[in-house]
């Protein structure tokens, strides 16, 4: 499906954002290896978590939607993995099949988990190594490094782990597999990535000791299914935050928005700019911080991104690049070569496509270097299938006089299906409250 847009287009009214993808595919993971129910409410209903949801029921466990948002898991327990009759399919969403091999490798069974074309390009080794290392066999059956995965539980052995990528997906397997391994298991970050699966271990009555960048697990009886209600994803937020940052004479309200310190690179970022934006009636919902954000357009200067706080943006990246082609001066992205190994090539994808809408904006092996431009143009441009470029194209179409097409643009519903519904509601000045 090809998107028009027509900008150019101020921003008002009030949204909450979809819940978040991260929190959801956990609520999930823990609440099938826990025993008893675990009710989620404002689960993500994408289709990137769904692939989660059939992945566990493929192996046994019950999981029953009281409606598109709420569902009810009756765990399995630690041990209660059923071996699936079929090769499990994680489809186009990393983190099902990263977290998913921690799980397998706990497990007394083989099984084999697969992907769609972009999930099969990307690298697997990362999560092998250290699975293999804590005593499960784990095959990537590709050139020695991609999916389809074949993985045999084994009877694991705790490990301590550096970890030589950012990835809070690989962090996640280690310690998933950490409860099924004898002894405790320590993962090592340079740089902190998010700590979901940590807060929610915990959560789910886990054993997990954090300090500074170090995070041990040590095996339980059992974990205990819980209530959840997930927080607005700050990830999909952060392209309305943008939206309405670059447009002069913007003003949203984003409601219930996930806080988590490891995810808020992107306020920090929009504050450096000299952004107008408020964080309001801050609370907590099951060991996450959520609050609402104020946020106005206009004025907006070029910044620097790089070091540790990447891991804390990775993924609004591409739409950080379009503030920056509405700031005055220079903007420097660096230390980001992860986003060569997302769902597409983030840095290529970033740079063909800006560069259609008439940005000055040069490719590094790391990241990019933007030279701020208000004169930008309506153009065609790609999604690569790719739903953060997708949306973050949309919000550089809306800030431009004319009509511009992104084409293939029905990727968004991997994380954010409505998107182009809320969208076109707050350029009209609505309200898109409850939406999800
Ligand atoms: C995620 C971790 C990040 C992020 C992805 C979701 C998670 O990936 O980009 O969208 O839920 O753990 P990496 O672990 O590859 O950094």
């Amino acid at each position: 499906m090809d998107v028009l847009i027509e900008g150019k287009k101020v921003i008002k009214g009030t949204i909450t954002p979809p819940p978040d993808k991260s929190i959801s595919h956990r609520g999930v993971i823990l609440g099938a290896i826990s025993e008893g129910i675990t009710r989620i409410e404002r689960f993500l209903p994408a289709e990137d978590c769904i692939r989660t949801v059939d992945c566990f029921r493929k192996m046994g466990v019950d999981i029953k939607f009281v409606n598109e948002t709420t569902l009810i898991i009756k765990g399995a327990g630690l041990k209660g993995l059923k071996k699936p009759e079929t090769i499990l399919d994680a489809g186009n969403s990393g983190t099902t099949m990263r977290l998913l091999s921690g799980i397998l490798a706990g497990q007394d069974f083989e099984a084999i988990i697969t992907g769609d074309e972009s999930l099969k390009k990307r690298p697997m080794e990362r999560v092998a190594l250290p699975l293999r290392q804590m005593g499960a066999k784990v095959e990537c059956t590709v050139d020695g490094k991609f999916a389809p995965l074949k993985i045999r539980g084994g009877r694991l052995k705790g490990i301590s782990y550096e970890m030589p990528v950012a990835s809070a997906q690989v962090k996640s397997a280690v310690l998933l597999a950490g409860l099924y391994a004898e002894g405790e298991t320590t993962v090592v970050e340079k740089h902190k990535t998010r700590d979901h699966t940590e807060r929610m271990l915990l959560y789910f009555g886990g054993n997990i000791t954090v300090k500074g960048n170090q995070v041990t697990v040590a095996p339980v009886e059992k974990l205990t299914g819980n209530d959840l209600v997930v927080p607005g994803d700050i990830s999909s937020a952060a392209f309305f935050l943008v939206a309405a940052a670059i447009n002069e004479g913007s003003k949203l309200l984003i409601r219930d928005v996930g806080l988590n310190p490891t995810r808020t690179g992107i306020i920090d970022v929009l504050l450096n700019m000299g952004c107008s934006l408020k964080v309001l009636n801050e609370r907590e919902l099951n060991g996450e911080k959520i609050a609402d954000i104020l946020i106005e357009g206009g004025g907006l200067k070029g910044t620097r991104v790089e070091g540790d706080i990447i891991p804390r943006l990775i993924d609004e990246i591409p739409v950080i690049a379009v503030a920056a082609c509405f700031a005055e001066g220079e903007t420097v992205i660096k230390n980001a070569s992860e986003l060569r190994v997302k769902e597409s090539d983030r840095i290529k994808a970033i740079v063909e496509n800006l560069r259609r809408f008439g940005a000055k904006i040069e490719e590094l092996e790391d990241g990019m270097v933007i030279e701020g431009n208000k004169n930008l143009k309506p153009a065609e441009v790609e999604s690569f299938k790719d739903h953060r470029i997708a949306m973050a194209m949309a919000v550089a179409a809306i800030s431009i006089k004319g009509i511009s097409k992104i084409k293939n643009a029905d990727c968004v519903k991997i994380s954010f299906p409505g998107f182009f519904d809320i969208l076109n509601n707050v350029v009209k000045g609505g309200d898109a409250d409850g939406q999800f």
